[in-house]
């Protein structure tokens, strides 16, 4: 029977775009690839105190040409997936793949464009709290496996604009993200997720989604922001 290998993802009819539309209440926030216009509004996020602090990857300050070399990189990513569904048959099985698509968060808007909210995205893990040779070693091992490999440990990176925080938005977000391609389309079964110790919305957003806290670790780590935060809440999910 044919079908798309996009499936559930929905294209815009005018843009072609494919999406996820987060549930009611939140029908208003969909998910998409990433933009090369995203910059303007990726810069004054993540240089907010609200988000950057907890950020560990991004640059401080951010700069429009961070976010340049950033939105090429990631939307190369998202085309380079979407061009392997698009090859692969529309007759046969849905293709498990190694990665999302979409990840950026956006409010669409009755009578305008929509608003840049955020970014969640899945990546195999590579145990940033774990000693440097184990650390490695795990890593390396995890990064071998097989696409669709169930025993690959994945991991979680996102963050909101704080205007939109507390709304239940990225809860959702990643209940959406998990349900309808992590685990039907990637065969996610295992996520740790990491948390900057105090860092309790984040790690409430992975409670809410069935991940159980491990332990926090002692760990200094010198955020984007340049504060110091003494730990991290490692948590697990598995798929029942
Ligand atoms: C963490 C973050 C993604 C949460 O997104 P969000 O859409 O605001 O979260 P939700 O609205 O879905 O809230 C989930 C839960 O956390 C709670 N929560 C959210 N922010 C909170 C905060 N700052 N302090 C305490 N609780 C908080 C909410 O009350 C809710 O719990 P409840 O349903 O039991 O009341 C967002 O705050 C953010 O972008 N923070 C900065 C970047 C970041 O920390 N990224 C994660 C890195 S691991």
């Amino acid at each position: 029977m044919y079908h798309s290998q996009l499936h559930p993802l929905q294209i815009d009819p005018t843009t072609g775009e494919p999406f996820l539309r987060l549930p009611a209440p939140l029908q208003n926030i969909i998910i998409t690839p990433p933009r090369l216009s995203d910059g303007a509004s990726i810069v004054p996020i993540l240089n907010d105190n609200a988000v950057c602090r907890w950020l560990q990857g991004p640059p401080y300050p951010y700069l429009p040409s961070h976010a340049e070399s950033w939105l090429a990189a990631a939307k190369n990513d998202s085309d380079v997936i979407l061009n392997e569904l698009e090859r692969a048959s529309k007759d046969g099985p849905l293709k498990i793949i190694d990665a999302c698509p979409v990840r950026i968060l956006r409010e669409t808007n009755a009578n305008g464009p929509d608003t840049f909210l955020g970014d969640i995205f899945l990546h195999r893990c590579q145990y940033p709290y774990e000693e440097p040779t184990t650390k490695q070693e795990l890593s390396a091992e995890n990064a071998r496996k097989e696409v669709g490999d169930p025993t690959i440990v994945w991991c979680i990176g996102d963050y909101l604009a704080s205007s939109h925080h507390g709304r239940g938005i990225m809860s959702t977000a990643l209940k959406t993200l998990l349900t309808a391609w992590a685990i039907p389309r990637m065969g996610v079964r295992r996520i740790r997720a990491e948390t900057f110790r105090g860092n309790v919305g984040s790690v409430r957003v992975f409670e809410k989604n069935g991940f159980v806290l491990e332990k926090t670790v002692d760990h200094g780590e010198v955020t984007t922001s340049g504060k110091r935060i003494d730990g991290a809440h490692i948590l697990w999910w598995e798929y029942k």
